[in-house]
């Protein structure tokens, strides 16, 4: 594996040259180009982080089986952010400092209006994996993102909800009110709920640290609801669904993004079945990269790719395909890091991409624009001790 960890702030380089202040030329002349991968390693987070790092580290190596940058090795730095916004500063101030010429991560919106204004100040582009609240490309013109955002992704699914049951009326959801993207996504599910003509019966708060949701869960059970909707992440939004299940609610339930993991089924077992969750990634788009994508993932796990691997996947190969077009037209030993840094975050913008997500492009914020979404519908095993996620479209 070639891939190294920043400690104390520096990176560990392949020439063993002291990473901080690093010129271009060492970040590429016969040396790696460094990408910077700070996500959610440890903590409940890395529910959705581990997911993650698996996606990085494919696409280093499908990268660099296809010759790197125009030759010169591409070595992702791994940082672990953890769960909270101190922590994702922390390693993103590490890699940056480490001479990364951008930067994956951070796993949650959260961390990300904490972390992105950072590395924007120092001027170097992030691409958020799996940041899809409201505002994350507007926080600086070298943040964008390859997680298409709440407002067109979450209204998928309380559509496929009422292809499932045309019946459904009354509706409630909850949310974690201490998280930036789930309190983003609340607002379009209820926006999506009022404007398909539904009634919103009844509204639930809860904390991502929480682990008991009794009062919620009466409270919901309690309004009558045909269709409840969770905003949280995996590990407390598959708590309150299992809580809720538990106490005999037998309608339907949606999952936003933060619960788009197979991670998500120990938490919730068997409760889990039919959750309905939209997707920004189906392991059958059709081109070549998503099949080799799709190939080395199931040789290393057995099973399909799920969204987060595959947008973080996206991220590296979208730096390494822009820097790879940079490099044709000015070289880019030519350049000194912050010209270079800023130079790709141009050229990223500008690009389009095949990718695993099918075509991509960007808008000039840094928001991608992505044509094809889906929804998902978690299918327990028998016996309830693995699931899947299936395609309902
Ligand atoms: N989509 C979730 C977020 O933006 C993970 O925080």
């Amino acid at each position: 594996m070639s891939s190294s960890r920043a400690q104390g702030g520096q990176a560990a380089k392949s020439s063993g040259q002291p990473a901080a202040n690093a010129g271009a030329g060492q970040q590429v002349s016969g040396d790696a180009v460094l990408l910077g991968i700070a996500v959610a390693e440890t903590s409940n987070v890395a529910l959705l982080g581990q997911e993650e790092v698996i996606g990085a580290r494919i696409a280093e190596k499908l990268v660099n089986a296809d010759g790197g940058v125009n030759g010169r090795p591409v070595k992702l730095l791994f940082q672990d952010t953890g769960g909270d916004e101190i922590g994702a500063i922390n390693a993103f101030q590490a890699v940056i400092n480490a001479g990364v010429l951008g930067i994956v991560g951070p796993t949650l919106s959260q961390q990300a209006f904490a972390a992105d204004t950072r590395a924007d100040a120092a001027g170097v582009p992030v691409l958020g994996p799996s940041n899809t609240a409201k505002g994350i490309p507007q926080i600086g013109k070298f943040i964008g993102r390859v997680s298409a955002g709440v407002d067109v992704v979450a209204p998928l699914a309380v559509e496929q909800a009422l292809k499932l049951n045309p019946e459904v009326k009354r509706v409630a959801v909850a949310f974690a009110q201490n998280d930036a993207f789930s309190s983003s996504e609340t607002k379009i599910f209820q926006a999506t709920v009022k404007k398909k003509g539904l009634d919103l019966t009844l509204v639930q708060r809860f904390q991502t640290s929480d682990t008991d949701f009794t009062s919620q869960v009466t409270n919901i059970v309690g309004s009558k609801p045909q269709l409840v909707i969770v905003s949280g992440l995996a590990a407390d939004g598959g708590n309150l669904v299992r809580q809720l299940r538990e106490l005999g609610y037998k309608g339907l339930v949606i999952g936003g993004n933060g619960l788009n993991t197979t991670n998500v089924l120990p938490v919730c077992g068997r409760f889990c079945d039919g959750i309905l969750i939209a997707q920004a990634y189906s392991p059958a788009v059709d081109n070549p990269i998503n099949k080799r994508f799709v190939e080395a993932y199931n040789q290393q796990t057995g099973k399909q790719p799920p969204q987060f691997t595959a947008q973080t996947f996206t991220g590296v190969q979208v730096f390494v395909d822009a820097l790879r077009r940079l490099d044709k037209t000015k070289r880019l030993e030519t350049m000194d890091l912050k010209t270079l840094r800023s130079e790709l975050n141009s050229a990223v913008l500008t690009g389009t991409y095949e990718t695993p997500l099918g075509q991509i492009g960007f808008d000039p914020e840094g928001e991608i624009k992505q044509q094809k979404f889906y929804v998902a519908q978690i299918k327990m095993d028998a016996g309830a001790k693995s699931g899947r996620f299936v395609l309902t479209n």
